[in-house]
């Protein structure tokens, strides 16, 4: 299969998911990096068009060229833009995200970043983690379709929750997307998505 990786940051989740790719491990490529900032040091697609990136491509221009480049699943990883809508359209059921906390809690406009796990740790929660979800056209509320539990310690800090929800990150997304491209995704009666277990 063939993958966009779309970020805004860090980029860790990408270079795990690449380096998955290139030894293997995932039957599919990264075929083209799509990012709303400039400074990424590889050729990648620049979007959203913007008045601070003004060679940015318009949603519509966006669809063609993941057309061009035959890509078939869309992976969100750290990419801090609302996806428009035409491309949910272009891409149904096709576009995921992964969110560092256990949705539905801790979800939603606002919560990005290391404010997520501020929240996390000023709930008392016990237990925070990692969801991948599908993209729909609002924050985080996609139908969910893994997860992977964290403990939070008594005396974490945000950073070092992050820390540990980033390593389990990183193996939630090779997971998911090894499956992906196995087409190992079936949808329960009630919509919700599942994946199966390899033979
Ligand atoms: C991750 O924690 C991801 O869950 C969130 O943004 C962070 C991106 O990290 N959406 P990176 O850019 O993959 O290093």
């Amino acid at each position: 299969k063939r993958l966009a990786v779309f970020v805004s940051g860090g980029g860790s989740n990408f270079r795990s998911i690449n380096q998955a790719c290139i030894e293997g491990f995932v039957n599919g490529d990264v075929v083209v990096l799509v990012t709303n900032k400039h400074d990424k040091g590889i050729p990648v697609i620049l979007f959203p068009k913007t008045k601070d990136e003004p060679d940015g491509l318009s949603p519509d221009d966006l669809v063609k060229v993941l057309r061009e480049f035959e890509v078939d699943f869309i992976l969100l990883a750290g990419y801090l833009k609302l996806i428009p809508a035409e491309l949910i359209r272009a891409y149904s059921r096709s576009i995921f995200n992964i969110h560092p906390s256990l949705l539905p809690s801790f979800g939603g406009k606002g919560y990005y970043g290391m404010k997520v796990h501020k929240a996390v740790i000023a709930s008392g929660a016990r237990y925070s983690g990692a969801t991948i979800h599908f993209v729909d056209e609002h924050y985080d509320t996609g139908r969910i379709l893994a997860q992977k539990i964290v403990p939070v310690l008594a005396n974490d800090t945000a950073e070092e929750l992050a820390a540990r929800v980033l390593r389990e990150e990183h193996k939630l997304y090779v997971e998911v997307t090894t499956a992906l491209c196995e087409d190992r995704i079936v949808w329960r009666e009630d919509g919700v998505p599942l994946i199966q277990s390899k033979e």
